[in-house]
């Protein structure tokens, strides 16, 4: 793989932080790094390989064509933004916002189901919602053989999927709170400490909350399944690190639940952790800081006959983020699709 320029907005993010990380565990070659951020972040210093990296403010200068890779991981306004610009310069683009995610010029990538769609990149991909990823990741062994018509889901998410401000929200409303107050931090709808806030994201017209509509607007599109009929209800809860969801899923045709199960372990990235007789499944606490999508509770769906539920857990900042970023840099130079 060819040594490039990279550029991280949001680079002193939770997700943009992660991302350095796993430039270094899997050896991407870097030719050279920069940081960028708002004026907060300005001037802090991070290290990478050794090397000391000022965070700088972002400008619509800040943007030339010596940037091969620019990572977009700030929001959806500072991709709006950006994006145009890194892209009229020749980068290639990605953007972790929903800016770009449902622009039909622009691919949304998840490389171990679409990669292919990197191959009609116009300067920019898009990254899907952390909720997406895990789901669709379990879904699709079984959609291939069997093309998937409905899904419901009821998430768990951690605070991390919401940012640095969001995870010491939560650590500093849970000390308060053992101290017997309540002080919302204002980093979630609701104060977050030992509660469960059933809204992420606004409220649209239809009753359900721009998260929920993400999950399903993005399902069919990497999936390539434009009827899929979705339905989810987006929760955040007092965890720090991991994503959690419940599944309920039909087929085209049933489905057994030792059919899911052996086609879900033929997919990579995907472990089933699942021994209702040991009661063994995955929680939050056994994915931080790993890429695996685990599942577990996979079992008939009584309610359906021929469909199936199960619960999956997944680190938002790993492969819910940064984890993709770095499989969709890796694919695309080996595509040959990222100029030099
Ligand atoms: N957290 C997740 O699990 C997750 C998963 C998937 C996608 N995403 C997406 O990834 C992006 C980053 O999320 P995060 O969780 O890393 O958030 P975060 O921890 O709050 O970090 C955001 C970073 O973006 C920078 N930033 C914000 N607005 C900016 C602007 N206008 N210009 C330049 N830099 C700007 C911030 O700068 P300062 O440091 O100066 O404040 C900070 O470095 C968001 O678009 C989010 O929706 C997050």
């Amino acid at each position: 793989m060819d040594a490039y320029n990279i550029s991280v907005i949001g680079g002193a993010g939770i997700v943009g932080r992660e991302f350095l990380s796993l430039l270094d565990s899997r050896k991407v070659p870097v030719k050279r790094l920069r940081l960028l951020a708002t004026a907060r972040s300005a001037g802090k210093v991070v290290e990478f390989r050794g090397e000391k990296i000022t965070v700088e403010e972002t400008t619509e200068a800040s943007f030339t064509r010596d940037d091969d890779i620019v990572f977009l991981s700030a929001s959806g306004a500072a991709s709006k933004q950006y994006a145009p610009i890194a892209q009229a310069q020749g980068s290639f683009v990605i953007d972790d916002s929903s800016a770009y995610r449902m622009d039909p010029a622009v691919p949304l990538v998840i490389p171990e189901i679409n990669a292919a769609d990197l191959e009609w990149h116009q300067g920019i991909v898009s990254q899907p919602n952390c909720t997406t990823t895990p789901m669709v990741l379990a879904l699709n062994p079984i959609h291939r053989v069997n093309p998937l018509k409905r899904v419901v889901v009821s998430t768990y998410q951690a605070v991390a999927g919401a940012g640095a401000a969001a995870v010491e929200g939560l650590r500093t409303e849970s000390a308060a709170a053992l101290a017997g107050r309540h002080e919302p931090s204002g980093t979630q709808k609701r104060e977050i400490a030992f509660n469960a806030v059933p809204q992420i994201d606004l409220f649209a017209e239809d009753g359900y909350t721009k998260e929920e509509i993400k999950m399903a607007n993005e399902t069919r599109k990497i999936l390539h399944a434009p009827d899929v009929a979705v339905s989810a209800t987006c929760v955040r809860i007092p965890t720090f690190f991991g994503h959690a969801m419940s599944v309920w899923a039909e087929f085209e045709n049933p489905v057994s639940p030792a059919e899911a199960r052996r086609l879900m372990e033929s997919t990579p990235g995907v472990r089933l952790m699942d021994d209702p007789g040991q009661e063994l499944y995955p929680t939050p606490m056994d994915v931080a800081g790993t890429d695996e999508v685990l599942v577990g509770r996979l079992r008939a769906d009584t309610s359906l006959p021929g469909g199936i539920a199960f619960w999956t857990v997944t680190d938002s900042i790993r492969k819910g983020a940064a984890t993709n970023v770095v499989q969709v840099i890796e694919e695309a130079a080996r595509r040959g699709l990222i100029r030099r």
